[in-house]
């Protein structure tokens, strides 16, 4: 299946899903790495077919991924021996050749346009979108050859991943790691996606906020921060600008996206106030703790002087600050409800003005912290569209379709 519309969207994970993915696998000690790569790209529902170099089955086996994408996995022994031709017919059914790791002899032989074995061949052949994830040592990868090689790589419309930094195989440090897997993988998903959100700049809230009562306590709540980061990931991957605001959470945003980190409601508003003016969306997800403590003291509070009575007073409401500016961004709001959800929901859109609301319910172990959501999506109009349970990631997508349709 070669569509961008899933035909399953309950359990659409991104854009990898139901996608044919060559994965060519060239000579570096990285290569044992891409089995890993091969297993998390089938994990999220791609098809995938592996071609090796010679100097790759050095370092790992073919069978070694026939095990794992369940394809037949090919190296150069396997051209001229069918009745096909073999690099035509691998790249007329493929949506994306990825190879990781990619030499610098790889890279430096797909930009002279050699093809004199099989991944070059396909390379050369394929019209569709190629990534390349260099991995070397840092000489290699800073030399003037490799660099040149990139550039005119670039020009031809392929897109490269800079390699991360850190310890390599040599036992030296420096940049020439292939990245995390994650990364390859959004890199590959955003090769993939289509980029109907380009030029649009979105604004993400994410996580709890804390408001602290004494340096050592605080009033907080049990967000993730994951509906925001699948968000903020959706829309990069589309091709928004996003700007993520993030409340304190223990998982890591994407790593392509730039982050402001906040604490209380009111570094919160402040920062979305910032940027308010250059959003053209704004997903305001995040879990605003309402009320903040009078009077946080410096010092831990102690038992025995405590009254046991806490102080607290109303935070700033983020969202209705901005959707009573005059000239606003696109607002979605977010809104977590424990019962009466359609009822609670419709209320806060007659208080608040959003152009779109998520309301979900929560408690007793449902949404915060977990990969799936469920929930209502209204719109001013008063209509509304129950969404199924299903991936966050499939969530986002389906809350960024409606932006679209709402902004035009
Ligand atoms: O009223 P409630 O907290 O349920 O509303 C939820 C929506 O309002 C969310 O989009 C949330 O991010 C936003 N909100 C806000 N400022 C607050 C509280 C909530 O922007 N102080």
């Amino acid at each position: 299946m070669s569509s961008n519309s899933p035909s399953n969207e309950s359990t659409w994970t991104g854009y990898l899903h139901g996608r044919r993915v060559i994965l060519g696998v060239s000579g570096s000690i990285a290569a044992y790495k891409a089995a890993l790569l091969a297993r998390a790209l089938v994990a999220r529902g791609a098809d995938v077919t592996t071609v090796l170099t010679e100097a790759a089955t050095r370092f790992i086996a073919p069978l070694t991924f026939e095990a794992l994408t369940q394809n037949k996995a090919y190296t150069d022994a396997d051209l001229w021996t069918g009745p096909g031709v073999l690099h035509v017919e691998l790249a007329r059914n493929a949506d994306l050749v990825l190879i990781a790791p990619a030499t610098q002899d790889l890279l430096a032989r797909v930009a002279a346009g050699r093809a004199n074995d099989l991944l070059s061949l396909v390379v050369a052949e394929f019209s569709g979108p190629v990534g390349l994830c260099p991995a070397m040592h840092t000489a290699m990868w800073e030399s003037r050859a490799t660099q040149d090689a990139v550039h005119r790589l670039q020009s031809f419309g392929y897109q490269v991943l800079a390699p991360d930094s850190g310890p390599l195989a040599s036992g030296d440090e420096g940049s020439g790691r292939l990245p995390e897997m994650q990364v390859i993988l959004d890199f590959a998903e955003g090769l993939l996606a289509p980029k109907d959100l380009a030029g649009l700049r979105v604004m993400v809230t994410a996580g709890p906020t804390r408001e602290p009562i004494d340096p050592v306590r605080m009033l907080t709540n049990p967000s993730s921060g994951k509906m925001g980061f699948a968000l903020a990931r959706e829309a990069y991957l589309r091709g928004g600008s996003v700007n993520l605001i993030l409340g304190p959470v223990h998982d890591q945003p994407p790593a392509f996206i730039e982050v402001k980190h906040v604490q209380t409601a009111l570094d919160m508003a402040d920062a979305v106030n910032r940027d308010i003016h250059e959003t053209d969306v704004l997903l305001m997800c995040a879990a605003v703790v309402d009320f903040a403590p009078v009077n946080s003291t410096d010092t831990k509070i102690e038992k025995d002087g405590f009254d046991d009575v806490l102080r607290l007073k109303r935070n700033p409401d983020i969202l209705s600050g901005v959707t009573a500016m005059e000239k606003r961004p696109f607002v979605v709001g977010f809104a977590a409800q424990t019962d009466l959800l359609l009822e609670k929901a419709r209320k806060k859109m007659q208080k608040k003005h959003p152009d779109l609301l998520f309301a979900n319910l929560v408690g007793r172990g449902r949404v915060f912290g977990r990969d799936v959501a469920a929930g209502l999506l209204l719109r001013p109009d008063g209509s509304h569209t129950e969404v199924t349970v299903r991936p966050k990631r499939a969530v986002a997508r389906l809350i960024l379709d409606e932006v679209k349709k709402g902004l035009k």
